[in-house]
């Protein structure tokens, strides 16, 4: 279901080539219209316009000063008009150096940023700061261009935390010699032996990890060696999917939990010293609540793991997998997320704890190796 519905949902608008050449792009991106077209800096107040996000009294704020007299008496107020708006805009993107001096860039999808001009290995503790805020606001931030060996992508995931060991790779390797926090994505053979996890085939909407009972809060991939074309990764915002259930189910899903199975992984391989078993009421796992507050912004998330062998605790079966799959209905990457296709190089880090991702499907014969660290949670999920 969830694949026939992502077959449509095609890559960003945020390949950078429409947004570079001078100009200070806006892309507006307001959902419920679909509208994010990048646009030069002097139509920010058409395109917000255009998204039905301000009034006229705002728009004027935005609009290019008319004469020289003018533009001294209104220099202020445009400054101060134009960071209104694009606060009440708060999907809006814009290109210009923001406050804090990163140059961050809204994918106009509904979810995620690129942060553009920054060098992961050498961020200083403000640029770090920075950067943290922009991945709390935007979900999941992309970084490109980035060459870093194991160490500096471990180094870099330490400053938000501890890491989690990975989890053990399909083919029963425990660990990257000497790198335990070391997750590998491939379908890359050696010796006939994967050297990584999740093949070359789908992987499903899941959250990372999350059939642990603390689950980490985010995830760091970074990608060595990519194919030309599919495998691309879609990311949803679980904030938005939550705010925009019905009353009536927002109601019905109040205090429940959840399981979050731990017997196969999104690639549906099964895990590694696990009992296979298709009973959710059985298989191991964690019950979390549905509706996540996130310990940082505060704000409710449906928290769903995976579909597979999930299960609402205290409902019969056929009760669970009824309202289960009512939830998962509105888990569409169409309106709520953004697909990412990855180009060698790119850091890809998300907030494990409001977003989902899956992975398409990608030619068996290319190669594609990921490298991924997860950043431990603080606590468990409430
Ligand atoms: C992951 C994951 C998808 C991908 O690393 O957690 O789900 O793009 N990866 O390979
Ligand atoms: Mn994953």
């Amino acid at each position: 279901m969830t694949r026939t519905m992502m077959s449509t949902f095609k890559a960003a608008d945020m390949t950078g080539d429409r947004l570079e050449g001078g100009g200070k792009p806006v892309a507006c991106g307001n959902k419920s219209t679909g509208c994010n077209d990048p646009r030069s800096d002097q139509f920010c107040a058409m395109s917000a316009r255009e998204c039905g996000l301000i009034d006229r009294s705002k728009q004027m704020l935005c609009e290019p000063p008319q004469g020289p007299v003018v533009m001294l008496i209104v220099l202020q107020p445009i400054q101060v008009g134009r960071e209104r708006m694009m606060m009440e805009c708060g999907n809006m993107s814009d290109h210009l150096p923001s406050r804090d001096g990163l140059d961050v860039i809204k994918t106009g999808k509904g979810v995620g940023a690129e942060v553009r001009e920054i060098e992961l290995r050498t961020l200083d503790d403000e640029q770090f700061a920075d950067l943290r805020q922009a991945w709390l606001d935007n979900l999941v931030l992309l970084v490109r261009d980035q060459s870093l060996a194991d160490a500096d992508l471990i180094a870099f995931s330490r400053r938000f935390g501890d890491l989690d060991l990975a989890p053990i790779q399909e083919s029963g390797r425990r660990f990257v010699e000497g790198l335990p926090e070391l997750y590998i994505v491939s379908n890359v053979l050696e010796g006939g032996v994967p050297i990584g996890s999740l093949g070359n085939g789908e992987a499903v909407w899941h959250t990372d990890m999350s059939y642990v009972e603390v689950p980490p809060q985010a995830s760091a991939l970074y990608a060595l060696e990519v194919p030309p074309t599919g495998g691309n990764t879609s990311f949803i915002d679980m904030y938005d999917v939550y705010d925009t259930l019905p009353d009536a189910l927002k109601v019905r899903i109040a205090g429940r939990r959840v399981k979050h199975d731990g017997t196969y992984n999104s690639g549906g391989f099964l895990r590694q010293g696990v009992t296979p078993s298709d009973d959710p009421r059985e298989s191991p796992g964690s019950l979390h609540p549905l509706v996540y507050t996130h310990p940082e912004t505060g704000r409710p998330a449906l928290y769903l793991g995976r579909r597979r062998n999930a299960y609402i605790d205290g409902l019969d079966l056929a009760d669970s997998e009824a309202l289960l799959d009512e939830l998962w209905s509105h888990v569409d990457g169409d309106r709520f997320g953004w697909s990412h296709e990855w180009r060698k190089g790119d850091l890809v880090l998300w907030d494990n704890r409001c977003t989902m991702h899956r992975r398409d499907a990608f030619d068996p014969a290319a190669r594609r190796v990921l490298h991924r660290t997860q950043i431990k949670g603080t606590g468990r999920p409430a």
